[in-house]
């Protein structure tokens, strides 16, 4: 399932990944910066945005900075009469302190069937990534990688992808990497996976309104068109 806000857009229904809470993180600094994105979201097609702040060692928000954010937003939504839905959860930087959380059974912030959002440092490859995810796993959440593509550490070597794609761990590709958005790399990586059919999961990633340009080029893409279609991409189920 796919929108028709713009014709030659193949618009996933939902986005699973953007930073539209404002000043907590490194996305949009104000509700106005937020509501200028979110009206073009809608423009090319979108209905709805599970948007997901940073948890990481430089953001570290909490569940109530993300949830109060996420209130003062949805209200602003509904007095500027956009009709537009938002829910939120968070892109957790696999660390010691997420670690901590997960082990002493914190409420951890996920999305649709218990999808939690990951991510890992991009130049280093991480130790222990894989037993945090099979922790997590055990606790019940379906770990989702966030831009497989983007982890400059990988060299070209997807050997690591692969052995998390073993575990069940499912990928989120970001839009814009088919357009080259990130370079090179990143966008022959997405390429690999979309033909070994890896990708679970399309995503803005979205910080700032500068970046919709991308985005659009992105979903002009014919790979991601395809994918969109596609009754194997999740994203609709979270419709
Ligand atoms: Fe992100």
């Amino acid at each position: 399932m796919f929108g028709f806000g713009r014709r030659e857009l193949a618009t996933p229904v939902v986005d699973i990944h953007s930073h539209l809470i404002p000043g907590i993180d490194d996305g949009v600094r104000t509700l106005e910066q937020s509501i200028e994105v979110i009206r073009k979201f809608v423009e090319i097609g979108y209905a709805k945005a599970i948007t997901t702040p940073h948890i990481h060692p430089n953001y570290p928000n909490s569940k109530d900075s993300i949830l109060n954010g996420l209130e003062s937003l949805q209200n602003r939504l509904h007095e500027e009469n956009i009709d537009f839905e938002i829910e939120a959860a968070a892109e957790y930087f696999v660390d010691e302190v997420f670690m901590k959380k997960v082990n002493r059974n914190e409420n951890i912030l996920s999305f649709g069937s218990n999808y939690v959002l990951v991510e890992s440092s991009f130049l280093n490859k991480p130790l222990f990534f894989e037993s945090c995810l099979f922790d997590l796993q055990s606790k019940g959440y379906l770990p989702v990688l966030a831009h497989p593509e983007r982890y400059r550490f990988l060299e070209g070597d997807l050997e690591w992808l692969y052995e998390l794609k073993k575990m069940g761990v499912f990928f989120q590709v970001t839009i814009s990497s088919f357009a080259g958005f990130y370079g090179k790399m990143p966008q022959k990586i997405a390429k690999t996976l979309f033909e070994k059919n890896m990708i679970d999961f399309l995503g803005s990633d979205l910080h700032r309104f500068e970046q919709i340009h991308f985005l659009e080029e992105g979903l002009r893409n014919q790979m991601v068109k395809k994918l969109s279609k596609s009754q194997f991409l999740r994203n609709a189920s979270l419709s």
